[in-house]
């Protein structure tokens, strides 16, 4: 994708990892501070895309096939990324999303067991290319995170998927990780919020600054 002058952070990890809450305080912060940021969330984030998340998580949308899941996913996206997140970075900003690409290879890769590269190309298409500069892997055992997201009340389609799905998705995630070290930073979320907010503060802190913001 042309025209990247800014950056692009995305936060990645299982249901119930805290990303959203984590987010909800550490976005104002910096951006409280001065720095450009803009924040958004998959799937959704544009008017579009938000009627498709409401389609993709409504629990009685039990009949909905993996593949019609995957393709669901790549039009918001593709929304998000041309309405929302390119001309941010176009005009030199920070854009973190919570959630993106490799969602969907965790989540419609290894959840619903399809290889990597059968999903690059719709993933390529939906996003013309643009792949973070930072992602921000919370992980968490997947007990852990659906018994969060049970007492928040939150449950959607996707978390009522079966514990081995979750497995998949969080032995994916790190596979993910291991394939592109470089652009990932690992943080254990299984550890009380404030803990967890403080490591992601001083790493956002760090890439901002060395990125020159
Ligand atoms: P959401 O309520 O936003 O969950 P979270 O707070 O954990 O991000 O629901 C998004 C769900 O969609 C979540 O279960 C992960 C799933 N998902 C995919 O399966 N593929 C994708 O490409 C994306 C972006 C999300």
């Amino acid at each position: 994708m042309e025209n990247k002058p800014g950056k692009f952070i995305t936060f990645e990890g299982p249901d119930g990892s805290g990303k959203t809450a984590q987010l909800d305080i550490l976005v104002d912060e910096f951006i409280q501070a001065g720095y450009p940021i803009l924040r958004t969330r998959e799937p959704g984030g544009t008017p579009i895309g938000d009627q498709i998340r409401a389609t993709l998580l409504d629990l009685k949308n039990t009949a909905m096939i993996d593949r019609a899941e995957a393709l669901l996913y790549q039009a918001a996206r593709a929304q998000l990324v041309y309405e929302i997140i390119q001309p941010h970075l176009a005009k030199g900003g920070v854009v973190i999303s919570d959630r993106y690409a490799d969602s969907t290879l965790a989540y419609q890769g290894y959840g619903h067991q399809n290889t990597v590269a059968s999903l690059e190309g719709i993933i390529n298409y939906a996003t013309g290319g643009l792949v973070p500069d930072l992602t921000i892997l919370l992980d968490l055992a997947p007990e852990v995170g659906l018994q969060r997201r049970m007492d928040a009340g939150g449950f959607n389609r996707l978390d009522s998927y079966d514990i081995d799905f979750h497995h998949r998705v969080r032995t994916g995630y790190l596979e993910l990780v291991q394939a592109d070290p470089l652009r990932w930073v690992v943080v254990n979320a299984d550890r009380p919020f404030g803990e967890v907010q403080t490591e992601i503060r001083s790493i956002l802190q760090n890439y901002l600054n060395n990125w020159g913001y």
